[in-house]
């Protein structure tokens, strides 16, 4: 009974139970949340990942400009009936290297977690440019003025810096060549083993067909790899963690 009296004078004493409840929540919190300032990593690495190319990178900014967010959510969740429509369930390392991440919480339209590869270019060119002449019934607004805008490369290499300082990890040599690589994407035409040595697995394309690079290329270029750079058919969860 002595333990409850005491329990009882903390009860009674309002100041005394909320000093002593801060205490319990602290160590509580702290309990949970110091030790991932210690772990190795809390993201689990994955063959596969590599930062988005400069026109990739140049679309993503496009994707959040225009709020494609707002219809489209980012991630596939680990249900039955998610992964069944849109494939694996998303990895925390792939968007490893989206800042900010593109997760989304409402889907108006499908999840582009996985669009990449899905559709041709031509494809995406015409759904963004008309929706409801590929899906009737679609409800997506038009974006064909993107194709009237032409896009040069000025503030490229300041959007990676601004991404290595939160922790992308762009080479010096991906840093001094982002105008030529962000021009190279989009045009089959040049030699383009520079870019290809830069950026494991790019696609090159004229995405959207005209000969100067628009805000279609980038955005296409960013859409045709969502979701394509980690390899399922030979992806084991890493079992020693
Ligand atoms: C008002 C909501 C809305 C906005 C904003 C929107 N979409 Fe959509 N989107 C939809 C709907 C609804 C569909 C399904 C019908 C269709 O395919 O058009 C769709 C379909 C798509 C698809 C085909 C997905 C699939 O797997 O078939 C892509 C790709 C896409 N949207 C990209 C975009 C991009 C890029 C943007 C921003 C430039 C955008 N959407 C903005 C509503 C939206």
């Amino acid at each position: 009974m002595a333990i409850l009296d005491k329990h009882k004078f903390i009860e009674r004493n309002a100041s005394l139970l909320l000093v002593l409840s801060f205490l319990v929540v602290s160590i509580g919190g702290l309990v949970q949340i110091v030790p991932l300032f210690y772990l190795q990593n809390t993201i689990e690495t994955v063959e596969g990942m590599r930062p988005y190319t400069p026109l990739e990178l140049e679309g993503r900014q496009i994707y959040i400009r225009e709020g494609c967010y707002v219809c489209h959510s980012q991630m596939i969740r680990p249900m039955r009936d998610e992964v069944e429509r849109y494939g694996h369930y998303s990895l925390a390392a792939e968007s490893m290297y989206d800042h900010p991440f593109q997760w989304g919480s409402k889907r108006t339209g499908p999840d582009l977690a996985r669009v990449g590869g899905k559709y041709s270019d031509d494809w995406h060119v015409d759904h963004l440019t008309d929706p409801v002449a590929l899906v009737p019934e679609s409800v997506m607004p038009k974006y064909g003025f993107l194709s009237e805008t032409p896009m040069e490369p000025t503030y490229t290499a300041d959007l990676m810096t601004a991404h290595r300082w939160v922790g992308v990890p762009y080479t010096d040599d991906q840093m001094a060549n982002a105008a030529a690589d962000f021009v190279a994407q989009a045009d089959p035409n040049r030699d383009s083993t520079d870019l290809a040595a830069r950026y494991a697995k790019v696609t090159i394309s004229n995405f959207d067909g005209q000969p100067q690079v628009t805000e279609m290329d980038a955005l296409v270029a960013y859409l045709q790899v969502l979701g394509t750079m980690v390899d399922f058919s030979t992806f084991t969860p890493d079992a020693s963690r």
